[in-house]
């Protein structure tokens, strides 16, 4: 029987390339040509899988013109870019990368709190502009992140990561609103309390937000809620573009709504809101929460893992829609048959 044909959809660890090679006839984009959806589409043509980053939109469009696809593997825990229900109508699995990017994200989420409340890339910027003449008192003041309040908005793995942190490391009292309550010893652990968003908002020094972007979180922060927020708070975005109305955003830092924010996602990546590249109070990073070299090989590995296994006949390991499987809509796994 012939090898199932794999498309890599856009550049990666070349071991990851090799590894898959050794299951499948590989497709790989190594030289990372980000493509259109058409572009897609004819990429996809033949291809039994897709080995997906979170910018490939998998919808019904690109699987009406793939009926071969049978599996999407993101490497990515969010899969914002996957329609699941047209792909599990179409009886396409798709699988994500939980859990190894965990404790990467947690620290940089952590790490994009502190630059932006202690103000450290807007003063580095400031000394190598040649600007810094002598000592003052109130340079670059900024707050504090020991004993202050930690507001998260999700409280999922990477959200309870960075509570760990704040809660552990520096004393932090931690608030916190998600779709469920937390366990009260998990709470406990974390020092933290379950309030409602409003609340979140009022009583946060610090608010990270940390949520899945859906159509329902769709600018969960917006002028109204950052209207909510103390003048001195910090907010940090590391979940999706989106979640954030960012013209709202640039407006509450010119304004001083909000004292600054620190942002790794934005919406219509990679472009950005042309006023917060202006604004001095926002660090800005390029969508790399999860950029440690171990964390994205780890994901890379993932993504390829569920792709074997199930060309393998194994249970997937990290399956968004199961139930394509038990309702059998997609073809054995042993024979890479189209779906038609
Ligand atoms: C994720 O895993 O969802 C990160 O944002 C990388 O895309």
């Amino acid at each position: 029987m012939s090898k199932p044909h794999i498309l890599l959809a856009r550049a990666v660890f070349p071991e990851i390339v090799d590894k898959l090679a050794r299951h499948f006839h590989v497709a790989a984009n190594q030289s990372d040509v980000v493509w259109t959806q058409a572009q897609l589409i004819e990429q996809l043509k033949g291809q039994h899988g897709a080995f997906t980053t979170g910018g490939d939109q998998i919808d019904a469009a690109v699987l009406a013109a793939s009926p071969e696809l049978r599996i999407c593997a993101n490497m990515a825990v969010g899969y914002n870019n996957f329609d699941l229900e047209a792909m599990t109508r179409a009886g396409v699995l798709g699988t994500n990368a939980p859990d190894v990017l965990t404790e990467t994200t947690a620290d940089f989420g952590f790490a994009l709190l502190m630059a932006t409340a202690r103000r450290i890339t807007e003063s580095e910027h400031y000394l190598r502009a040649g600007r810094w003449t002598k000592w003052s008192y109130d340079l670059f003041a900024g707050a504090d992140i020991h004993g202050a309040t930690l507001g998260i908005l999700g409280m999922g793995r990477i959200g309870q990561g960075i509570a760990r942190r704040g809660a552990h490391g520096f004393g932090m009292k931690v608030v916190y609103h998600n779709r469920s309550q937390l366990a009260s010893d998990v709470e406990a652990d974390l020092n933290a309390r379950y309030v409602s968003k409003q609340e979140l908002l009022e009583v946060a020094d610090h608010l990270v937000l940390v949520l899945p972007y859906s159509p329902s979180s769709h600018h969960a922060i917006g002028a109204a809620e950052l209207a909510s927020m103390k003048p001195t708070a910090t907010l940090v975005n590391i979940a999706r573009g989106g979640i954030v109305d960012d013209a709202a955003l640039a407006q509450a830092l010119r304004n001083k709504t909000i004292a600054a924010a620190g942002l790794d996602v934005f919406e219509g990546e990679p472009q950005l809101h042309p006023e917060l590249l202006k604004a001095s109070n926002v660090v800005l990073t390029p969508h790399i929460a999860s950029a440690s070299i171990p964390t994205r090989l780890a994901m890379a590995n993932l993504a390829a893992d569920n792709l074997i296994a199930f060309f393998t006949g194994q249970p997937l390991l990290t399956p968004l829609n199961p139930g394509v499987l038990t309702a059998g809509l997609t073809a054995q796994p042993s024979a890479p048959a189209s779906r038609t």
